[in-house]
């Protein structure tokens, strides 16, 4: 605990009997940090409270003055929110006590407000930055009026008193110094308007270790704001500067938490544009001063670590503001005061019209066709998602070949998923996001087409670069209308800045664009309704969460551009599609995630929303390959535009998957029968396993689940025993999970012990007249929590069922197919064989494929002269599918990568098992892995698992939880998941597992 270092104080004892004495409150003293003040904490029966004391020789009429402010602030704001002055026995509300002759010492006790430090919370979601914002609003308004001599004092946390901070530059050096250089600049240039701005006393001092959070059903809420100790009276903008400047830290994209800190603080506290318009400057001046006292009292009092407590953060944030675009950021700011008129709605006729086609030589584009880049374009191939440049240019090349006179146009503000596929991602409002949305009118133009003004107009701006320039033009309308061209050739620009033009001037010619640069158009137009100073920094793409931002501060093309029909694209909004599922679907069909999703595209592991966010996929399996692999779509595709019908025709691709998939099984498995589910297969495995043995009853797992059908659900614990369900049948006979981490035996000898509990399913049958028809289990228990059946179990349970004449089903429809890595099904990592085998998800990567594969005699006694007979089951198209996923499984090592990919993981997951106690166990093999959250005792943290399932989903990770307490955490992602992917499932669960909801109980 980093405490001033002064000598000579009492001891804590000494203290709490100075407090007894003068406050007649008994209780114990634990330190806290603190800058100036010592500071601890009294615990009593009555309650807490916050002791504060002075170092010797503190001015008193600062306390007074503090003591004066607490008074004041009382009288407007709730009690519970701000600290109170509590007084001494005899009223006082400071109590002297001398150190010694020559020194005294002055403490001041105030009530405890609950909650945890700001800087100790993770994360701080958007509605507490809001709430921040507001409360440091309040206190704003609540001292509005408040005088005091001492408010008006020299000191150096003031931003307004900044200056001393120059004489500090020479202590830096490189890169910092140059941040430095920029935001003292900034602020020199900022003083005539601010020097003119309204002050009054403000709390000056809202940072990250004054500002208390609580949490309320899990949420954090904001429960008050402390230490008014800086308190000064300067400008009133210096207040809500503070606050951004720490409420931001730990933030991606601090321009949003700002925004919500803003727009609270204003709700409470209006501000003015005036103020606003300076925030930048201020926000980043407040950590000059930060960095520079660190700076100063590393030298002074360097043992002090609380001294510098803020440096590393005020260092990251002063880079994040030096690199983003000031202007965006304050238009953002300005935005969240209402300051943004909303002008997309209002009529076109708003602005003076002019032509699209008169950019261009006369007559050289009769029409324009406006181009679907969006997420169900046709022109956005999984080949085009997966970075194929050549694909997509030659499909343009092809239509601007096919109308060699129409102009082809892209949309502004469209979310495109080939942008998505990009790497530039952050974590925003509403967790990590693509910058996947296109800012402009894009145009597909030949290299050297000459550009014209398309009326008379100023050149207001021009950006000239190696490879390409833009000009920002004032159209000189009634309303502002600023036109950002941007794709021209530098050198052949024939304009200069300030030129008044008239139209048809020619402005310079279209640049040229290098293959598979981008995915938009060379040309491109952004229509502004603000004069942006540094055209340069202006996007062309941005995140979906500023969209709305960008939207109030550029025109529609078409609101400029009369001629253009852009077709109005129906966008299904969440909400609706939820209602509409509610109205028509059925109740029992659940969705994932506290925050659904709408999903539109898949590539890969990841899928895509309609926000054109893209989410890391660890949890479908039946993505097999990859989500729309390209080959397995264009398998589908072919074989469905030559024919599909039933196995009644005789058809080369049925039998040559069949051929292909009894390659991977051992003898005696022989003979295949294709279904178009899971469920299905089992139901028939089932309905095989009671022709073959004249028997009904079956033996599963508890928590085992095998399908939706009735057969499945009686013999699926899962169902049965959970929600709904209707208990055991009678043929069904449950034996227990063998979890050798938590269940009923443990340890990695507990093989056999479970394997008894069959023999007595089988004795019980027995002793009902029967014998057992089946056994059926997976051979990685997935709804169970990613069971890892214990060594020996399984060959123990089949012998033990074969004895007794029954046979051995192996449920390979989750981990089959190669996920498991060592081999390609699962029952061979035990070194049994059964006699049937169901596969589903992974065999059609989507497509609804599944098969049941058994021996020749389960085959033959099945075969008892009824038809069977099903009208999907093994049609052409499926097989065709079938066929291309195991081809891709093999062609790319598919098993192999698994193996390594998961193992590389199931490290790294080990690894962070001994960072985060509550991962008390991390099991399975290849990429069908597991970890489990318990507490110390093993007893299962079903909460923080849906937690960080909820966290991950907002870190654009998809995961599951499973197991019987849901306390499991399962991962099987497509198999083409990478070390990558990996690394980045790790560093964000370790995020997450690091968050405040995860360690408390
Ligand atoms: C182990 C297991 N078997 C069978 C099924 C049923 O498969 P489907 O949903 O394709 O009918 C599932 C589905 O989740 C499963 O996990």
């Amino acid at each position: 605990m980093n405490q001033p270092q002064v000598s000579n104080y009492p001891t804590p004892g000494q203290i709490e009997a100075l407090v007894l004495e003068h406050y007649g409150l008994a209780g114990s003293l634990q330190a806290l940090v603190g800058e100036v003040d010592l500071n601890y904490q009294l615990s009593t029966v009555r309650g807490d409270y916050l002791l504060k004391i002075s170092r010797p020789g503190a001015d008193r009429t600062h306390l007074e003055f503090l003591n004066d402010l607490h008074a004041y602030l009382s009288t407007s704001l709730p009690a519970a929110e701000t600290p109170q002055v509590i007084p001494t026995l005899q009223g006082s509300s400071m109590m002297d006590f001398e150190l010694n002759p020559d020194q005294t010492c002055i403490a001041r006790l105030y009530s405890w407000l609950p909650g945890r430090l700001w800087s100790s919370v993770r994360p701080h979601p958007s509605k507490l930055l809001e709430e921040l914002g507001a409360k440091a609003g309040a206190i704003s308004t609540a001292l509005a009026a408040f005088e005091h001599a001492a408010a008006h004092r020299d000191m150096h946390w003031d931003i307004a008193q900044a200056a001393w901070t120059e004489g500090m530059l020479n202590h830096f050096s490189g890169e910092q110094r140059q941040v430095l250089d920029f935001f003292q600049n900034e602020f020199q240039n900022i003083q005539p308007e601010y020097l003119q701005l309204r002050k009054q006393v403000v709390h000056n001092d809202v940072n990250d270790n004054n500002v208390l959070v609580d949490f309320v059903d899990d949420l954090p809420t904001l429960s008050g704001i402390i230490d008014f100790g800086d308190a000064i009276f300067t400008q009133l903008i210096n207040d809500l500067a503070i606050t951004i400047a720490y409420g931001i830290m730990g933030q991606d994209d601090i321009g949003h938490a700002a925004g919500q800190i803003v727009t609270g603080y204003h709700q409470q506290c209006p501000m003015t544009r005036e103020e606003i318009n300076l925030l930048y400057p201020l926000i980043a001046m407040r950590l000059v001063i930060s960095v520079c006292k660190a700076a100063e009292n590393r030298r002074l009092e360097p043992e002090n670590a609380y001294l510098q407590i803020s440096e590393t953060h005020a260092w990251t944030v002063l880079e994040q503001l030096r690199s983003l675009d000031s202007e965006a950021f304050t238009y953002g700011l300005l935005d969240a005061c209402g300051f943004l008129a909303d002008t997309q709605s209002r009529a076109a006729e708003a602005i003076e019209a002019c032509s699209l086609l008169a950019l261009f030589p006369q007559g050289m584009f009769k029409a324009i066709q406006v181009l679907d880049l969006g997420l169900e374009s046709r022109l956005m191939t999984p080949n085009v998602l997966a970075g194929d440049h050549t694909v997509f240019d030659a499909s343009i090349q092809k239509m601007k070949d096919d109308a060699s006179e129409t102009l082809f146009a892209g949309r502004h503000l469209e979310i495109r998923p080939a942008y998505s596929m990009e790497i530039d991602e952050r974590i925003g409002p509403k967790g990590r996001e693509c910058r996947a949305v296109h800012l402009g009118l894009d145009l597909w133009v030949d290299p050297e087409t000459a550009v014209l003004a398309p009326r008379s107009c100023r050149i207001l701006e021009i950006n000239r670069s190696d490879e390409n320039s833009s000009l920002l033009l004032d159209l000189q309308s009634a309303a502002s209308v600023y036109l950002l061209i941007s794709g021209l050739e530098p050198a052949s620009l024939g304009v200069d800045v300030g030129d008044m033009i008239e139209t048809g001037t020619f402005l310079g010619n279209v640049g040229q664009k290098e293959p598979g640069e981008s995915f938009g158009g060379p040309l491109n137009l952004q229509i502004l309704k603000h004069p942006f100073q540094v055209i340069k920094n202006i996007p062309t793409r941005i995140y979906p969460s500023e969209r709305a931002l960008w939207k109030k501060l550029t025109w529609m093309p078409q609101q400029l551009f009369q001629e253009l029909d852009i077709p109005v694209v129906k966008h299904h909004t969440l909400f609706d599609l939820i209602n509409t599922r509610r109205k028509h679907l059925g109740k029992s069909l659940s969705i994932s995630y506290d925050e659904p999703l709408y999903m539109l595209r898949g590539m890969g592991v990841y899928l895509i929303d309609a926000e054109g966010q893209r989410y890391l996929d660890t949890v479908n399996n039946v993505a097999h390959v990859g989500h729309e692999h390209p080959r397995v779509v264009a398998a589908g595709q072919r074989q469905m535009g030559l024919l599909n019908t039933n196995t009644r025709y005789v058809h080369h691709k049925i039998t040559e998957l069949a051929a292909a998939l009894l390659e991977t099984f051992p003898e005696p498995l022989s003979v295949v029968h294709f279904v178009n589910s899971g469920s299905e297969a089992n139901e028939l495995a089932l309905r095989m396993a009671r022709a073959a043995t004249g028997q009904k009853d079956i033996i599963a797992i508890e928590r085992g689940y095998h399908g939706n059908t009735q057969a499945c659900i009686d013999i699926s614990s899962y169902k049965f025993d959970g929600k709904g369900g209707q208990g055991c049948p009678e043929h069904t006979h449950i034996v227990p999970l063998p979890d050798a981490f938590r269940g009923r035996y443990q340890g990695p000898e507990c093989g056999d012990r479970y394997a008894e509990h069959v023999l007595e399913q089988i004795a019980k049958i027995q002793d009902l007249g029967g014998e057992p028809a089946a056994f059926i289990c997976e051979s990685i228990i997935s709804c169970g929590g990613q069971i890892e059946l214990p060594q020996g179990y399984l060959n123990r349970a089949f012998e033990s069922v074969r004895q007794a004449g029954g046979v051995c089903i192996s449920d390979e429809v989750q981990v089959g197919c190669g996920r498991v890595g060592s081999h390609f099904w699962g029952f061979q990592i035990h070194d049994v064989v059964p006699d049937i085998v169901t596969i589903g998800k992974p065999l059609g990567n989507g497509h609804p494929l599944a098969a049941v594969i058994c021996t020749g005699d389960v085959a033959e006694a099945f075969a008892n002269g009824m038809e069977y007979f099903n009208t999907f089951g093994g049609n052409p198209v499926s097989c065709a599918i079938g066929l291309e996923v195991l081809d891709v499984i093999r062609e790319e090592n598919l098993q192999q990568h698994a193996l390594e990919v998961g193992n590389y993981l199931k490290k790294g997951l080990k690894e962070l098992q001994t960072k985060h106690s509550i991962i008390a166990d991390v099991r399975g093999q290849g990429l069908f892995l597991g970890f489990e959250l318990t507490d110390a005792e093993k007893k299962p943290l079903t909460r923080k698992a849906g937690y960080l399932a909820n966290r991950m989903r907002d870190l654009g990770i998809l995961m599951s939880t499973d197991g019987k307490d849901n306390n499991v955490l399962k991962i099987k992602p497509p198999m083409v998941f990478s070390r990558e992917n990996a690394d980045a499932l790790l560093m964000r669960l370790d995020q997450v597992c690091s968050e405040t909801l995860m360690q408390d109980d």
